[in-house]
């Protein structure tokens, strides 16, 4: 976690029992909304990234797309988006992998990155970790190499970032 872990927790706002009950969703808005919190987030991924030569910042589909512009733009890096099934209209790659019920497929076009292009993949939130490791497959098969994984918000108590790390990839989130 970063230095900023504790403020940046601060304004993350926790809503009980949603989608479902028993779930604590973590809410990344109030976050988004207070400008000087937005600006800190972006720029601590920007400082931890900035001096390791990062040929793209690969962002997955929505809410990584947030912080993944703002990011790539202020790198002046290539952005790429990892999307949800469906919505990629040119020739791609796909992995799909499990959810608690059912699965998920995204998907990442085909000539997005080469070989030894190093990346940097971001979300806001890591949780099972499925969406993440798929991401990360998919960098690999093109060639890329994933230089790591980031996040807003890890959730320690799903084990999402241990089964990363135990896959092979450096994990960074600025809180948990
Ligand atoms: C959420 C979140 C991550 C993923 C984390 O996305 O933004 O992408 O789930 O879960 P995991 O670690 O168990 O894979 P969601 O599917 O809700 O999509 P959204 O960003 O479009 O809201
Ligand atoms: N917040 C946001 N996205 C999520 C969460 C959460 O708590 N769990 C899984 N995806």
């Amino acid at each position: 976690t970063s230095v900023y872990g504790d403020y940046i927790k601060s304004v993350i706002r926790t809503v009980r029992d949603w989608p479902n009950p028993g779930v604590n969703f973590r809410d990344i808005t109030p976050l988004l909304q207070n400008s000087a919190a937005f600006r800190k987030l972006i720029d601590s991924f920007v400082h931890r990234y900035q001096e390791l030569n990062i040929d793209a910042i690969a962002a997955i589909d929505a809410r990584g797309f947030i912080i993944g512009a703002p990011l790539a733009y202020e790198m002046g890096c290539s952005f790429v988006p990892v999307r949800k099934k469906g919505k990629l209209p040119f020739k791609t790659i796909s992995e799909t992998y499990k959810l608690e019920y059912g699965e998920a497929t995204v998907e990442l076009n085909s000539d997005a990155f080469k070989k030894g292009d190093r990346i940097v993949v971001v979300d806001d939130l890591i949780a099972t970790g499925g969406t993440m490791l798929a991401a990360a497959k998919l960098i690999e098969r093109t060639g890329g190499e994933v230089v790591e994984t980031a996040a807003i918000i890890d959730l320690p108590e799903l084990g999402g970032s241990r089964h990363i790390r135990e896959a092979g990839h450096n994990v960074f989130a600025v809180c948990s």
